[in-house]
């Protein structure tokens, strides 16, 4: 289902707030958050703890409701959508992954069963279920561990059978919440392996809510929070190509929301440990950076620029 927006974005969120009251207490976990993401894309939200990602990601999945603001994803309003069709929407258009296996998984079902169960409460014939239970194995790898209940499963594949999970009933929109979080890096960078592969099989629209620095290498854009709104997006542009680099991906760095009143110097990105290709107003900067500066809406860097090609053979994709 495409956004009736009139443009291909699948999620929309305009000056979204939500604000939690406890007893005379309210925290404002969103404040006037903006963020629009393309279907088929695989992002990643990015920030410091308590700056609100999985306020959005339970908003964006039909878990929580805002406190104002807009947020549509496909057709649907949520703001504004029924009881009954919250509860729709929650069983057919997402998938979650969360960051504790235990969250994800029935302890006493196998592998098979667990990625069988969502499409047996949805009603799918035996026949249908199988196809798509082996189907979903085998492209998270684990055909080999269908009998294996999660305990006999090691961290990072209890994580791909969540996926597995997640996905099973096909929705078009899939919510990681730090899906990485309790691995180690190896077992990490196969789970994002795996998110990107199904991103480019089967179209699904992803967003990964994460403190990972090593996203990067794994997703088209990065958005970071702070403090309940987006402050920073760092784009992947495949189709940009440095002349000899080949099929590169080159990231482009935006300032959505110029950052103020913040603790460090004014404009200093810290977040941006990355390596990075710039895109400054007056062309493209080819760069390896730790940090940026931002100068009204845009950007100078602050290190020695260091011009570098980088080739990566996974990520040819435009
Ligand atoms: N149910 C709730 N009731 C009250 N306050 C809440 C509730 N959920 C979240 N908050 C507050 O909202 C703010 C954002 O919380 P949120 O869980 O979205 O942060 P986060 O970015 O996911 O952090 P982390 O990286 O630690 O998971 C925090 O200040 C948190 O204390
Ligand atoms: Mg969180």
């Amino acid at each position: 289902m495409v956004s009736s927006q009139g443009n291909n974005h699948y999620v929309i969120c305009e000056d979204l707030f939500k604000i939690y009251k406890i007893a005379d207490l309210e925290v404002v976990a969103l404040r006037g958050l903006d963020l629009k993401v393309k279907l088929g894309e695989l992002m990643a939200i990015v920030g410091a703890s308590g700056s609100g990602k999985t306020t959005l990601l339970n908003i964006l999945g039909g878990l929580d409701i805002p406190s104002a603001g807009k947020v549509t994803v496909g057709e649907r309003n949520l703001l504004k959508i029924s009881s009954r069709d919250l509860v729709r929407y929650r069983r057919q258009d997402v998938g979650f992954v969360w960051q504790q296996a235990g969250r994800n998984l029935i302890p006493y079902l196998s592998a098979y069963q667990n990625v069988a169960l969502p499409l047996t409460l949805l009603g799918w014939s035996p026949r249908k279920q199988r196809r798509r239970v082996e189907e979903m194995l085998e492209a998270v790898g684990l055909t080999h561990r269908r009998r294996y209940r999660p305990d006999r499963l090691s961290g990072g594949e209890q994580q791909r059978v969540a996926i597995a999970v997640a996905l099973a009933h096909s929705p078009p929109l899939l919510l990681a919440d730090e899906p990485t979080g309790e691995l180690d890096s190896q077992t990490a960078r196969a789970i994002l392996d795996v998110f990107r592969s199904l991103n480019e099989a089967y179209g699904v629209t992803i967003i990964i809510v994460t403190h990972d620095i090593r996203i990067e290498e794994e997703v088209d854009r990065i958005v970071t929070i702070r403090d309940g709104r987006t402050s920073l997006e760092t784009i992947r542009t495949p189709q940009f190509r440095r002349p000899g680099t080949g099929p590169e991906g080159t990231l482009q760095v935006q300032p959505t929301n110029p950052i103020r009143g913040s603790n460090s110097p004014p404009g200093i990105l810290e977040a941006l440990r990355l390596r990075l290709t710039f895109l400054s107003p007056d062309g493209m900067i080819c760069c390896t950076r730790t940090a940026i500066r931002l100068a009204g809406d845009s950007f100078t860097q602050i290190k020695p620029l260091t011009i570098q090609h980088r080739r990566r053979k996974r990520h040819s994709r435009a």
